[in-house]
């Protein structure tokens, strides 16, 4: 029943089309919302000042859709920490999925103001855009890694516990500053905590790719795969297909009791990093005869990570009807062909 809800939400959207900002757009999760979206004939005014993000991603999406499609896409060049472009970003939007931030909890260590700058001082400045411009619907990347140093699993979104890092904080504050726009303003939002999302385009190069890129391109490179601490260390991987389903419901939601929350987005699965390894490894080893050999190389924990991590998905199962239809071996099974297709042994 639950997928049907995803089905008849895109039939609509077919029917009567809508326009939607997505901030990011050159990003990982942000290319895939817009490739997802223009395939529905959607209008997209995307957003991104290629800090982690990539023209080639666009050049990609611009490959997978029509030419009609694509002539409904309009790239803004611009930065969410600059208010104006916020507020020309949000002209005559319906929907705003907000997805521009710098991500990485070792970046934010490293240069905790650059976090900031963009994920705090770039948030409000797209809540007050959106605000202005009167969005319909203004939907927001939110993170896992505001449960902090909470021990319970499967993590509720209701049970926080202390940020473990500069971008921990900024995700929260986030949330904190949606929640207080709501209150004074009266401007509706949602929050996607999004688990370890992973799918093609998702970076794999540079110090703070994430897990799944940085091993598939260091296996088929036959470099080493380092593991941060015993491997035991658990992860609730969520496919790129169901964070963009997240997205697309949160912001077309007509249930008045889903509004002004915050969402698990992830499957539900616990996943350690010696599991995912072996995952990776199967799924290559068919592809590159080496790589049935190779073997992770052990070092220290990595500062600010937590420790596990598994979503209890019932809250936007219930208010938002997602069904999250992507476990971590068909997703890493479509991802891997991307990757196989764009990564080159050199
Ligand atoms: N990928 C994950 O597993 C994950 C997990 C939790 C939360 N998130 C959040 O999801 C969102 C998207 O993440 P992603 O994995 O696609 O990362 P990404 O780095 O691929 O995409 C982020 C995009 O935002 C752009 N950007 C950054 N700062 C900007 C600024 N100041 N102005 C304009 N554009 C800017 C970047 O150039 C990039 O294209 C982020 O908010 C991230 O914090 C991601």
């Amino acid at each position: 029943m639950t997928q049907t809800v995803f089905e008849e939400v895109k039939q609509q959207l077919i029917k009567e089309p809508k326009k939607w900002l997505i901030t990011g757009c050159a990003g990982f999760i942000g290319s895939n919302l817009l490739e997802d979206l223009l395939k529905l004939d959607q209008t997209i005014v995307g957003l991104d000042n290629f800090s982690t993000g990539f023209a080639h991603n666009l050049e990609e999406v611009k490959s997978l859709v029509t030419a009609e499609q694509w002539q409904r896409f309009t790239m803004i060049e611009g930065d969410i920490r600059d208010l104006a472009t916020c507020k020309k970003a949000c002209q005559d939007i319906d929907y705003v999925l907000h997805q521009a931030a710098l991500g990485s909890v070792p970046r934010s260590i490293e240069n905790p103001i650059a976090t900031n700058q963009s994920n705090i001082d770039g948030f409000l400045n797209m809540l007050v855009a959106g605000k202005n411009a009167k969005v319909k619907s203004f939907t927001y990347a939110a993170s896992s890694s505001t449960y902090g140093d909470h021990p319970a699993l499967p993590k509720i979104e209701e049970n926080i516990g202390q940020p473990l890092s500069p971008y921990a904080v900024t995700k929260l504050v986030n949330e904190l500053y949606a929640k207080v726009f709501n209150r004074t303003y009266g401007f509706n939002s949602i929050g996607l905590r999004y688990f370890n999302v992973f799918g093609k385009r998702q970076n794999p190069n540079g110090a703070y790719a994430a897990v799944i890129p940085k091993w598939i391109a260091a296996m088929i490179k036959n470099e080493p795969v380092y593991i941060n601490g015993d491997g035991e260390t658990s992860r609730d991987f969520c496919y790129i297909a169901n964070a963009i389903q997240a997205n697309i419901l949160a912001a077309t939601t007509q249930n008045p009791e889903a509004i002004n929350q915050i969402y698990n987005v992830a499957v539900g699965d616990q996943t350690t990093l010696n599991i995912l390894y072996q995952a990776i490894q199967e799924n290559l080893s068919r592809n590159y005869s080496h790589v049935n050999e190779s073997k992770p190389v052990y070092r220290d924990f990595r500062a600010g990570d937590v420790r596990h991590s598994l979503a209890d998905v019932s809250k936007a199962k219930n208010l938002l009807g997602y069904a999250p239809n992507y476990r971590i071996r068909e997703g890493l099974k479509e991802a891997m062909t991307w990757y196989l297709g764009s990564i080159s042994v050199d």
